[in-house]
């Protein structure tokens, strides 16, 4: 891991910081992510710190960004689904070119995975993109599994084809024999 790369929660006054971090995924990678550059650069100048301060705080929504020596490298999202309040699902994951396979994704994915522990989720799930082989490799060490398809988004304008993973977060839940049937609960959140 380079000197000077932290992981760190967003803060409420990080608006700019999310546009910019968030524009530069959709850039380098459009075919990760359901949501497009022109679909999030147009979004209204007022909408990033709304969207900062809403992942700030709480128990619901965090986003984490990566940095190094205080520029933004990377991030992930993590927030409650609405129909599976007892999980949390990992949205919008992503590390610049530069520092890929240095264990700057597993910084952010263990951020993410602590604050969902932190908040007394059971499990945590997202979906990634049918082609998106090194993000699947990346969960699977992790510990995800794929619980359901691959199937299409038809929230995706471009209709690419995702699948599910999800990981139980402590013995119960992985023991539990509905465990996967609620992480295959439907998906509501606006992120991704
Ligand atoms: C997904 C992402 C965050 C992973 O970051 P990373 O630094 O590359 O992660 P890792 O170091 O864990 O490396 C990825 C794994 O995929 C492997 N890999 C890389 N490219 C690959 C490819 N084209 N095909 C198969 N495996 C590949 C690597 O060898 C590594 O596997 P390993 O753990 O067995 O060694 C990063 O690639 C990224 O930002 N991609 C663009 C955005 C994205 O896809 N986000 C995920 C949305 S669900």
């Amino acid at each position: 891991m380079g000197v000077g790369i932290e992981v760190r929660r967003i803060a409420a006054s990080d608006g700019p910081r999310l546009r910019e971090v968030r524009l530069a995924a959709l850039a380098d990678a459009p075919g990760a992510f359901w949501q497009t550059f022109d679909g999030e650069a147009a979004r209204p100048s007022d909408d990033w710190p709304r969207r900062a301060a809403r992942a700030a705080a709480g128990d619901a929504h965090a986003t984490f960004l990566l940095e190094r020596d205080g520029e933004p490298i990377g991030m992930i999202d993590v927030h409650q689904p609405s129909m599976a309040p007892e999980f949390r699902e990992l949205a919008a994951m992503w590390v610049a070119p530069a520092v890929r396979a240095t264990g700057a994704a597993d910084l952010l994915i263990e951020a993410a995975l602590g604050w969902a522990r932190s908040v007394g989720a059971i499990g945590v799930r997202l979906w990634v993109e049918v082609a998106n082989l090194a993000a699947q490799r990346t969960y699977r060490r992790h510990g995800f599994k794929q619980i359901s398809g691959p199937e299409r988004d038809h929230a995706d304008p471009a209709g690419k084809s995702y699948l599910s993973m999800a990981l139980p977060l402590n013995p119960e839940a992985a023991a539990s024999p509905t465990f996967l049937g609620r992480a295959s609960a439907p998906w509501t959140d606006e992120s991704g």
